[in-house]
């Protein structure tokens, strides 16, 4: 039988236009959907938008336009946005959509009849920004922590929904699902909700004070409160409770959504379900907030991101790459331009790019471009095949995890040795050695079915770069025609077939700083520093300076400044280098650089240096001298 996967965004709310942090949850469900599709599960992915409301009203007010085309403009926005950025959802329900009104009234009606919403006057603390009854207990010096307003004293007669009753069936079933809500972190978040009692759900608003709802069924007077409204979308849009759809989806349902919705989804909705006597969702997955160097991004401090300015500015596989491989799933991230570019340049543009291109480069040269019968595999072969089986069985079992940014390490952790690979294996000496054709063939054809990997497996997180890199290696999208689990055994990439020259995968972004500095701040912008006395050329002559690729670098323990890297000049040349403070390691392998060749050797913390790397010292941190474009290691510079 086929598998199903339902995956689902929240559904946005209208009175703000889409920014990155929506993006961002919604490149994590297309990169899910995308992922299950090519397992070969039957997938659904639903997004859409939040129509309903007190805030929404007041932003049509202030947009000077009736709400349903203030509505129909800002759900416009979402979705064409999603379009642009090729987001691949089967359907956006809008909540002011007959089906899903339907169903609302359905599940009140439903709820209602079993005796969980009663009618009753309450008093209490309304907070007007979060739309609801907010408890003295959540308030900090005497203000919702949300909206820092004082909530306002209101007393009416309003509908309850009996929360508290489904209280002990909530916290059991969170003891015996314990992924249920992941990561873990948010599960006990929702258990400390748990441990208070929970208060019954006030679910209405009178009509008198809030028209743009969804009326009660059986008590026209009022219309449903949001959340009881937004939650339900997820089954309305599988047309709850007898279609087809529904049936064939709602057992598979998986939830994404940001921790500031945790409360809703960990806890109203899994009651509102129960209580309707829908199964619960199998996951919900909890991730943290892109924070901006000013803090939380808000439109009044003016830092908000437009993910389509973005976009058009990186690239969207630039940007997809970014947003999965930065955040760790769980945890909140900070977005930086500088971050992104820092990526583009060393992961895509350096370690894939420049892999891609010069396998590619190779085979025309040496092969004419043709895919060439591998010979015996030698140790160092074998390495980097058995590395690529690992990689990709890791990176089907972290995905589903969620775990992008691991899945994506490993992955380049693949392209990091292949890199070495290259320089190790010499592929431009074996060419001239007639003896030693069959090695070159061998090498040529692992690097090949390397990039073969690491093309069916960035498919659901960079799909148009992988069709390029498809393309290039002459396979087409024929490539994901069968499931994934098929396409990850060594040996596939058939001999004889063409690769295809391409254009630069993800070209490098020009800038001043190529790789930010990570941590420290380096030299203050200061006073420039004298310049040194006069020397000859004869003198400046008996420097060695060399053209340089790193192809390996690590930290060097005790020492925050100081990092070991492994140096090709022709050779393979250990250099210790002060730049700790200004680069990651792992962002340096495959720079090219420039050395001081013959310096005489030290010895740095007990490790020999044998040359030194040249860096300018920008007001910031340190900037390693490179060449653009790439020289070949070994090149003297004049
Ligand atoms: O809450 N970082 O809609 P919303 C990461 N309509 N993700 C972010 C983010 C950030 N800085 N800011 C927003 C609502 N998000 C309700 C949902 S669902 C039944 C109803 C993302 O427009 C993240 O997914 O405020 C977060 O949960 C969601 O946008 C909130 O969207």
């Amino acid at each position: 039988m086929v598998q199903t996967f339902y995956i689902t965004t929240p559904i946005y709310y209208v009175n703000a236009e889409p920014h990155i942090g929506h993006a961002y949850t919604t490149i994590v469900a297309d990169a899910l959907a995308r992922f299950y599709r090519l397992l070969g599960y039957d997938t659904r992915f639903q997004t859409g938008t939040d129509e309903h409301g007190e805030k929404v009203v007041e932003a049509a007010r202030a947009a000077g336009l009736s709400v349903q085309d203030f509505v129909d403009r800002v759900s416009g926005k979402f979705r064409q946005t999603w379009d642009q950025m090729q987001i691949s959802y089967d359907h956006f329900l809008r909540t002011t959509s007959p089906e899903h009104i339907r169903v609302v009234q359905e599940i009140l009606q439903r709820v209602h009849e079993a005796g969980d919403i009663y009618f009753s006057e309450y008093g209490g603390l309304y907070c007007y920004g979060c739309e609801r009854f907010i408890l003295e207990r959540e308030l900090v010096d005497g203000k919702c922590p949300d909206h820092q307003v004082a909530p306002i004293f209101i007393k009416e007669a309003n509908y309850f929904f009996r929360m508290s009753s489904y209280q002990d069936w909530l916290i059991d079933y969170i003891a015996q699902h314990p992924d249920w809500i992941r990561p873990e972190r948010y599960r006990n978040e929702v258990l400390a909700f748990l441990k208070e009692p929970l208060e019954d759900l006030c679910i209405s608003r009178p009509q008198a004070r809030l028209k743009w709802g969804i009326p009660l069924p059986f008590d026209e007077r009022y219309v449903t409160y949001v959340w009881f409204d937004a939650l339900i979308n997820y089954v309305s849009g599988l047309g709850y409770p007898d279609q087809p759809l529904y049936q064939q989806y709602w057992p598979s349902g998986q939830h994404l959504i940001a921790k500031d919705i945790l409360k809703p989804h960990g806890i109203y909705w899994p009651t509102m379900l129960k209580a309707a006597g829908i199964d619960p969702y199998q996951h919900l997955n909890v991730h943290g907030y892109w924070q901006m160097d000013q803090g939380k991004m808000s439109k009044s401090l003016g830092n908000v991101v437009e993910p389509l300015d973005l976009i058009e500015r990186y690239g969207l596989d630039q940007v997809r790459y970014f947003f999965l491989r930065e955040m760790v799933f769980g945890l909140d991230a900070q977005f930086s331009e500088e971050a992104l570019i820092g990526r583009i340049n060393a992961d895509l543009a350096n370690d894939l790019g420049n892999l891609f291109a010069r396998t590619v480069a190779m085979v025309f040269k040496y092969r004419q471009g043709v895919v060439p019968p591998p010979g015996a595999a030698q140790p160092r072969d074998l390495e980097v095949e058995n590395t690529a089986v690992q990689v990709a069985q890791d990176f089907l079992d972290l995905i589903p995890k969620l775990e992008f940014h691991k899945a994506l390490m490993r992955l380049w952790e693949l392209i990091g040795l292949t890199n070495r690979y290259i320089v190790a294996s010499e592929p431009w000496r074996l060419f001239k050695q007639p003896e030693q054709q069959s090695r070159l063939d061998t090498v040529l054809y692992h690097l090949l079915e390397v990039l073969r990997y690491v093309t069916v497996l960035l498919k659901p997180i960079m799909p148009a770069s992988a069709e390029k890199m498809s393309e290039q290696l002459g396979l087409g999208s024929a490539l994901w025609d069968r499931p994934l689990p098929e396409l990850i055994h060594w040996g596939q990439l058939p001999m004889g077939s063409a690769v295809q020259k391409g254009v630069a995968l993800f070209p490098r972004l020009e800038v001043i700083a190529t790789f930010p500095p990570t941590t420290g701040s380096g030299p203050e912008k200061s006073k420039l520093p004298a310049f040194k006395s006069e020397i000859d050329l004869s003198t400046f002559k008996l420097i060695d300076l060399r053209v340089g690729k790193i192809v390996a670098a690590e930290k060097i323990p005790k020492s925050e400044k100081l990092l070991k890297l492994q140096v090709d000049v022709g050779e393979i040349r250990q250099v210790v280098a002060g730049i700790g403070r200004s680069y990651r390691p792992e962002d340096l392998i495959g720079q090219t650089i420039i050395l001081v060749a013959n310096l005489k050797p030290a010895r740095l913390m007990g490790i020999e240096s044998q040359g030194m790397v040249l860096a300018a010292e920008g007001t910031d941190g340190l900037y390693l001298l490179t060449t653009d474009p790439e020289v070949p290691p070994g090149r003297p510079v004049s």
